[in-house]
């Protein structure tokens, strides 16, 4: 199966809007193999010749790229792809026991989609938000200190087509698709959208200010360790 023409003329613009972004084509593969996700659910074959074909690359280096990296799906993936951080932080804080829960809970595994098309479930390594361990993330979106109740209740919720807001940023969710071509380069104006930052990752901030701290001047500690 190859693209239909209206398809492929679509995404041939697109890549082009990429390509030209950087200094070499071949620069361009990460966001076009993002690109192609955002139009088939997941990096297909026909996904995989496209970028090939844009960038004057082998088949063999684009496969090579998109099987490195776990955000390129190798097979179609849910509407929304839930993540259960189970590093050693979050994991020992209740990323573990949420795991078990909601893989019991929805019925599939790693990387395995529900029958409905709706959740692809899959296991996280640290997500930089160990602050609001444990931490899930729903197509790259922040769900800060979840629970397994949680955890399920956000599943059916996202199931029953309910709006669903993260904890922090955008106000409302997109799909894998949609956020699949904002991270190929094409911005949805959501990126803006709610606090960034909160709570216990501006404690240290905080801290600092009260007590009349400041970071030390650049140079400081190496004239210090001198004397
Ligand atoms: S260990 Fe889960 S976000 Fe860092």
């Amino acid at each position: 199966m190859t693209y239909a023409p209206e398809v492929r003329a679509r995404l041939e613009t697109d890549a082009k809007e990429i390509i030209g972004r950087y200094p070499r084509p071949r620069s361009a593969l990460l966001p076009l193999l993002h690109l192609v996700q955002s139009e088939d659910g997941y990096v297909s074959d026909d996904g995989q010749e496209f970028c090939a074909e844009m960038l004057g690359l082998s088949k063999a280096e684009v496969v090579g790229v998109a099987t490195f990296y776990t955000m390129y799906k190798r097979k179609p993936a849910g509407e929304y792809n839930v993540g259960v951080c189970i590093n050693a932080l979050c994991a020992v804080m209740g990323g573990d026991q949420i795991w078990e829960e909601l893989s019991e809970h929805v019925g599939v595994g790693h990387d395995e989609t529900t029958s409905d098309g709706k959740i692809t479930l899959e296991r996280l390594e640290c997500n930089a938000a160990c602050d609001f361990a444990p931490v899930m993330m729903v197509n790259w979106e922040f769900f800060d200190n979840q629970t397994p109740d949680s955890a399920r209740q956000l599943v059916d919720d996202l199931r029953e087509g309910k709006e669903v807001a993260p904890t922090r940023g955008p106000s409302r969710l997109c799909t894998f698709r949609e956020a699949s071509r904002v991270l190929a380069g094409f911005p949805d104006g959501l990126a803006g959208e709610g606090p960034s930052a909160a709570g216990p990752s501006l404690e240290g901030l905080r801290l600092a200010k009260a007590n009349g701290w400041e970071a030390p001047k650049p140079g400081a500690q190496e004239r210090g360790s001198e004397k």
